[in-house]
């Protein structure tokens, strides 16, 4: 696309480029066959389904308006929307400014969901609540959760290993291995669902795709009368669950004063019921642990698919090479991972965290303005800009790992070494107040927004950053490397992304999966020895 084209004709708000829905097609950027536009409904483009009519998820839509500028108001009829993949711009909405932006629409469609739980909750519930579940976060937890996630990852293996040669398809074994994690880890709940189905597993699916509907939908629809019995049928199987663990779990512990703790139950839930004060109700309760469900579970098996997804392609065999040599060395044949082990694989961990990068769950965060506020000199185009009470705001994710000015010419490309290598980023977009990406700032497991200024936010940034970083980032690791230990995988089918939450592959992440018989340690030509010389990697595992 001719870049010129965008800008004429070029209406300006605040400063801020004004483009309609409508001039992407006017552009030309999206090509809609007939036959698709002949069969789609027109409630269709107003119910969220819009990449139905479109074919392309709207986070790719957004990328291309990014060629106008890394800002933009989008206006969609009635709404408008602005959005924001600068680096600078991102830093001081989430950190800076974090104060003046709620979660808007987001907010609205998840409250029916989670009521007052971290993500929808307003400003002083919030506050409380983060003060509140932090501490339950700590590391001993953590460190005890590594046990849960092998033997979750033993069931995996032991399902794959049960099915020599077959196509199978991995998206869907990471979600049910992720959701078996997460009810085990928050409430002590077995799913069970890398084995069976359930009507509880059903609702947990059912109510994330409808949420999913409703943050997209132009139009509240379930506010229609009716419009909500199937979604209010799944709610209340969930809620049922919820509300009895919740009810089990203060009886457990108010009976237990006198007697032994009860073995057995290291769950969140059982950690804010011990350390909750009088003002925290069992709804209050409820609605943490919906959070967590909702927030831990699709996002963790969505980085996993993309990982795989690219650790599998042709171009990527000699990284994959390494991977897996590093894999063997630091495993052997333990069934039992250790975090120990996790901080030696280094190559595994940032298999992950570039997959992030590229495919980023969620693609976009989603922020209203509740304050006048003001961008100034942000970004290498924009003189000050205005975002004014009431305005939608949306962190393009996807465009901000994408963007060249940061990443340098392979931005597209899957290269988890960048992160031991790379301090990319334009000398214009550093002129702009951009620190850069160092990786002599990465602390913990994984180079977080610090290390890259925000220019990278695969959990968020500032307050409101992701709760469960570090729990994602041990899960992952554990189960890829115990796959990668004992299957080797292969594409048996083309992927198509899909949006929702989390970036997903439409028809499923479908691998030919075979076993591979345990090796010598040293036995792949890339030792990880090699790897692990590296002072940078060494200095961050
Ligand atoms: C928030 C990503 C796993 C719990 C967030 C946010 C992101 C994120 C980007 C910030 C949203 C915003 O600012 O609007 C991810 C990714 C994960 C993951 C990519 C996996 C790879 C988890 C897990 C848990 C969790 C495993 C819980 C065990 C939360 C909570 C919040 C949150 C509670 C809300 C924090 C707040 O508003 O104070 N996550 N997450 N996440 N995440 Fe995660």
């Amino acid at each position: 696309q001719n870049v010129a084209q965008f800008f004429v004709p070029m209406k300006w708000e605040d400063n801020i480029p004004v483009v309609s829905v409508f001039d992407i097609f006017k552009w030309g950027a999206v090509d809609i066959p007939m036959e698709r536009l002949l069969q789609s409904k027109l409630t269709d483009v107003f119910t969220g389904g819009f990449q139905d009519i479109t074919g392309v998820p709207v986070f790719i839509l957004l990328h291309r308006y990014m060629a106008l500028s890394p800002i933009y108001k989008l206006c969609i009829g009635p709404r408008s929307v602005v959005v924001i993949s600068d680096a600078v711009a991102v830093k001081h909405i989430l950190r800076s400014e974090v104060g003046k932006y709620d979660k808007g629409i987001l907010a609205e469609v998840l409250k029916p969901i989670m009521g007052k739980g971290l993500i929808p909750a307003d400003t002083i519930t919030w506050l409380t609540r983060r003060r509140q579940l932090k501490p339950a976060f700590h590391q001993k937890w953590l460190h005890d959760q590594l046990t849960l996630y092998s033997t979750v990852g033993n069931r995996l293996v032991a399902f794959l290993a049960a099915r020599p040669g077959q196509t199978i398809d991995m998206q869907e074994r990471f979600c049910s291995a992720s959701l078996d994690i997460i009810g085990k880890a928050v409430f002590n709940y077995e799913f069970g669902s890398i084995t069976r189905e359930s009507p509880v597993i059903q609702a947990v699916y059912a109510v994330m795709r409808e949420a999913e509907r409703r943050a997209s939908s132009i139009v509240p629809y379930w506010q229609l009368p009716g419009g909500t019995r199937e979604f209010d049928q799944h709610m209340k199987v969930l809620d049922d669950v919820l509300t009895s663990l919740v009810e089990q779990c203060v009886q457990q512990v108010s009976t237990e004063e006198d007697e032994e703790p009860q073995k057995g139950n290291n769950s969140l839930l059982r950690f804010l019921v011990e350390a909750r004060g009088q003002d925290v109700t069992n709804q209050q309760l409820r609605d943490d642990l919906m959070t967590m469900l909702i927030a831990g579970h699709e996002t963790t098996a969505a980085t996993l698919t993309w990982a795989l997804h690219e650790l599998t392609k042709p171009e990527n065999r000699d990284f994959l090479k390494r991977v897996k040599a590093e894999v063997d060395s630091v495993l052997g044949l333990r069934d039992f991972i250790t975090l120990d082990d996790v901080k030696q694989m280094p190559l595994v961990r940032y298999s992950l965290v570039e997959a992030l990068r590229l495919y980023p769950a969620p693609p976009m965060l989603i922020r209203r303005c509740l304050k006048e506020d003001h961008l100034t000199g942000v970004g290498p185009f924009s003189a000050g800009m205005t975002i004014k009470p009431g305005q939608d705001v949306m962190l393009a994710t996807w465009s901000l790992n994408r963007d060249q000015r940061l990443w340098g010419p392979d931005a597209d490309k899957y290269n988890p070494l960048r992160f031991y290598t790379a301090v990319h980023g334009s000398p214009e977009y550093k002129a702009a107040g951009w620190a850069g990406f160092d990786p002599a700032r990465v602390r913990g497991l994984y180079p977080d927004e610090n290390a890259a200024d925000f220019g990278f936010i695969p959990f968020g940034g500032g307050g409101r950053k992701c709760m469960g970083d570090q729990f994602a980032i041990l899960e992952s690791s554990v189960l890829l490397s115990m796959l990668l230990r004992d299957f080797s995988f292969e594409a048996a089918d083309t992927v198509t992304l899909g949006m929702g939450a989390t970036i997903f592959a439409k028809e499923g992440l479908m691998m030919k999966v075979t076993a591979r018989p345990p090796q010598p340690p040293d036995q792949d030509e890339a030792s990880p020895v090699a790897v692990a010389s590296d002072a940078l990697l060494s200095s961050v595992a």
